[in-house]
């Protein structure tokens, strides 16, 4: 048992990975642990593989960390993301590579506490509703028997959704005591704000697993300097580039819907 930083969705963003870092070394908190998507829509994907690569006891594999070593494709990509994952490709050295391809899916942190990024089968699923927290507390106990805790990021926000029985209900505040014996998916928010409305803070969560209590924090960071650099460094579509993705992506769509279309046996209804 101890007390853990978990951070998620860095996304490249090396000034609010480092106050993130900062705020938890301020906190004494030796264990960090990152829920994936270490690069994508930020200029620092080098410098914050190395920075969690130095810091983090355990790291797993988000999409945009995937996509950027091109075992994902951009399907299921946003425009920007997309945008911005061509270039991560592109300047991502052979060390941020090889370290990103180690990353393993998922980890078993201590007994009955498990880590993934997006669903618990699905890295690229967002767990946003209360009908997909029930579905994944089905995985969860199908594939790791005996756990009631799971961090998951992905979709970017601060959430404690805690699960009694078939009832899955959504914890208001920022301090949770977890009941040992409910089951609970856990957000610690994204270390990334650069996509986020209103003031810009990076997010991450101190999680003590003896206690069993989890709090949200939020630290202020350099947004400008990131901000700048995504611009110069060329993360960032411009509104041309945006439209044309999205015609490409929709085109794409419609000839994948329309080749399924011709596979299916002749006479039979899309369910
Ligand atoms: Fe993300
Ligand atoms: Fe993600």
């Amino acid at each position: 048992m101890a007390l853990y930083g978990v951070v998620a969705d860095i996304h490249g963003n090396r000034e609010a990975l480092a106050a993130v870092l900062d705020e938890l070394d301020r906190r004494s908190v030796k264990d960090v642990v990152c829920l994936g998507d270490v690069v994508g829509y930020n200029a620092d994907p080098d410098e914050c593989v190395e920075m969690v690569r130095r810091r983090c006891a355990v790291t797993i594999a988000g999409n945009h960390d995937l996509i950027g070593l091109g075992r994902l494709d951009f399907r299921r990509c946003s425009s920007k993301a997309e945008y911005s994952l061509r270039r991560t490709r592109s300047t991502l050295s052979r060390a941020s590579v090889s370290y990103l391809a180690s990353l393993p899916a998922n980890h078993i942190l201590e007994d009955g506490v498990v880590l993934v990024h997006g669903g618990v089968r699905d890295v690229q699923q967002y767990m946003v509703t209360p009908a997909l927290i029930s579905e994944n507390a089905a995985f969860l106990r199908e594939d790791f028997p005996g756990a009631s805790v799971c961090f998951f990021g992905h979709s970017h926000e601060q959430k404690v959704y805690e699960v009694q029985g078939d009832a899955v209900r959504e914890l208001p505040g920022r301090q949770h005591c977890l009941a040992r014996e409910w089951t609970y998916f856990v957000n610690p928010g994204s270390v990334d704000a650069s996509r986020k409305r209103g003031a810009p803070l990076a997010e991450c969560a101190l999680f003590d697993s003896g206690r069993m209590s989890v709090e949200f924090l939020r630290v202020p960071y350099d947004s400008a300097a990131s901000e700048a650099k995504a611009a110069v460094f060329g993360y960032r579509i411009d509104p041309l580039t945006d439209r044309f993705y999205t015609l490409k992506r929709r085109f794409i769509g419609g000839v994948s819907r329309a080749r399924t279309a011709l596979q299916r046996p002749h006479g039979s209804q899309p369910r």
